[in-house]
């Protein structure tokens, strides 16, 4: 199963990353250390840093698994975040970021719910899921946004290496059918 390579929705064009990405996610925030603080990752030092991640989610594309879209505005090419789908038994993980310049304009609710409903839409897929820090309310408030239901927190479950060197706390929210 593969996810569109392309999505659009009112305001947003989803897309697959490319190399030219670079310059943007780099200066507008894999170096920022708001945006990174909840993330799996450190901020990024040099732009080869931006570069061997976009190597990583553009190699993705030819599996089967994790499937990771730039967030560009209609009408602009520019990537402003990405929001990605992990593809498991069953089920699909939803995970994303956005430049904080952005924020607090349903960016990444509109981005996530079309992936959401892609998902949701598809036979084999009973349950659409995602994580985040119990510290990060605005990542779980877009997990309810998009219709999903807390389901509880999972001890120690995820590495948030600029919050602690030992495994957080993490709420789970999903929607299944
Ligand atoms: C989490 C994130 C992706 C949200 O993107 P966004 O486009 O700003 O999200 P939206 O505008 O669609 O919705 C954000 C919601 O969170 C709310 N919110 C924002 N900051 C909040 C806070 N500190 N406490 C509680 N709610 C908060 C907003 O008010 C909004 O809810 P509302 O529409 O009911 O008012 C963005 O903040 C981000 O990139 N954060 C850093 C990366 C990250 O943490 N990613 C998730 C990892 S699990």
């Amino acid at each position: 199963m593969r996810p569109p390579e392309r999505f659009e929705t009112e305001r947003l064009v989803l897309r697959m990353p490319c190399m030219t990405d670079a310059e943007a996610i780099f200066a507008g925030y894999a170096t920022d250390p708001e945006v990174t603080r909840y993330m799996t990752w450190r901020p990024h030092e040099s732009i080869e840093d931006t570069r061997a991640f976009l190597e990583i989610a553009i190699a993705d594309w030819s599996g089967d698994r994790s499937f990771g879209y730039a967030i560009t505005m209609r009408g602009a090419d520019e990537c402003l975040g990405m929001v990605g789908l992990n593809l498991g038994d069953y089920n699909a993980e939803v995970g994303y970021v956005l430049a904080r310049e952005y924020w607090c304009q349903g960016i990444v609710t509109e981005a996530a719910q079309a992936l959401v409903e892609w998902a949701m839409a598809q036979p084999t897929i009973y349950r659409v899921w995602a994580i985040c820090d119990v510290d990060n309310p605005a990542s779980a408030r877009v997990m309810e946004k998009v219709g999903m239901e807390r389901e509880g927190i999972l001890r120690r479950r995820i590495m948030h290496p600029n919050v602690s060197d030992e495994p957080r706390d993490c709420l789970c929210y999903s929607i299944v059918k």
